[in-house]
């Protein structure tokens, strides 16, 4: 099969498209046919091996698994015989690793559901991206309620674009944060307010917030502590040295790594993400398409941070 892979840490171009070995799917595993992968900051830092703490997963010196990707949709091409529950030809979408290459084997138990024909590929390799992490951080780590006012930091990317929808679907208040040409794109996906971050800054609002969800990761605890409520609780993506101090004033701050999570839990995740987007309560943000043989390009836009949505790969 095709599969692009990476030997050694480096810039986007170590990416290299080439004939490896299919996998064969072992007891209580699936063979998926992979349709549409996604470019992810994760898949890039364990492509460059920056930051340095990423290689504790990676390899230290060199990665450990040369086919990165995570999120996949395609095809299930065959069942182990202990399988019940997948049939050949179900269409699929999930998270395991190994997803930049034309077949991907997945624990059938795990973090893979079946899709509706109203979901396409590619958005279905994005909703695995963001989704994963946004209903895990609003649900489980915040401890969202209905009625809630909810801030999402980063609102256009692609963990900030299914917050904002999942926030909604889940009852709350939304505020989302953006960049000027963003504000329009925000506003569709149903937050109840807007702030351009290059005119307004948000952190200087006062008790507004029940929750503060910064999804790219570029403010602190102790600025946003302020707008939140006496109870209010800071989430962020990225852990920061502000974390430490993890209340202040009845306040907390929260850092998860909802990657970690037992490939179940992502499973049962992914059943109430597509019956979000089925029931037209979330919808997948594509920002472009790349071919498998522009993979690169892909990783390159990742690392501008600025991509809106997700960064897809069509695998041939
Ligand atoms: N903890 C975990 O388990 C976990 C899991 C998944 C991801 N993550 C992390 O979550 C972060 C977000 O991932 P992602 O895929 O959602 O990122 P992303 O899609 O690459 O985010 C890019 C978006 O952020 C916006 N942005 C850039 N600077 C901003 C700023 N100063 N304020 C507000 N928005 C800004 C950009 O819009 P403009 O260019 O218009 O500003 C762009 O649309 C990454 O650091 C990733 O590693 C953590």
């Amino acid at each position: 099969m095709l599969a692009a892979v990476v030997e050694r840490y480096g810039p986007p171009e170590v990416l290299t498209v080439r004939e490896v070995a299919t996998p064969k799917p072992g007891p209580g595993q699936i063979l998926v046919r992979t349709h549409a992968a996604v470019a992810t900051p994760s898949d890039v830092a364990f492509r460059s091996g920056k930051p340095w703490i990423a290689r504790l997963f990676s390899g230290l010196f060199k990665p450990r698994l040369p086919i990165l990707g995570d999120a996949f949709a395609g095809v299930v091409a065959e069942v182990a015989a202990d399988v019940a529950g997948f049939s050949v030809g179900d269409r699929v979408a999930g998270s395991a690793f190994g997803a930049y290459a034309q077949f991907v084997v997945v624990d059938a138990a795990a973090a893979v559901v079946r899709l509706p024909g109203s979901i396409g590929f590619g958005e279905a390799a994005g909703l695995s991206d963001g989704g994963l992490t946004a209903l895990p951080f609003l649900r489980d780590t915040g401890l969202l309620a209905p009625g809630q006012h909810v801030l999402v930091n980063g609102a256009s990317g692609s963990v900030g674009s299914t917050a904002i929808q999942v926030a909604k679907a889940m009852g709350a208040i939304v505020t989302g944060v953006a960049s000027t040409r963003n504000l329009e794109l925000v506003r569709s996906l149903g937050a109840d307010r807007v702030i351009d971050y290059t005119a307004e800054d948000f952190t200087a609002a006062r008790s507004i917030y029940d929750i503060i969800f910064d999804a790219f990761g570029t403010s602190s605890f102790g600025r946003c502590s302020g707008a939140l409520k006496p109870n209010g609780i800071y989430l962020t993506t990225v852990p920061s040295l502000s974390l430490a101090m993890l209340r202040k004033s009845g306040r907390r701050a929260r850092f998860s790594a909802t990657g970690l999570r037992p490939p179940a839990e992502k499973g049962r995740d992914l059943q109430q993400l597509v019956g979000w987007v089925v029931a037209g309560r979330v919808r997948i943000v594509v920002d472009r398409e790349y071919e498998l043989g522009e993979i690169a390009a892909a990783h390159a836009l990742v690392e501008t941070g600025r991509k809106i949505g997700s960064a897809v790969v069509r695998i041939p």
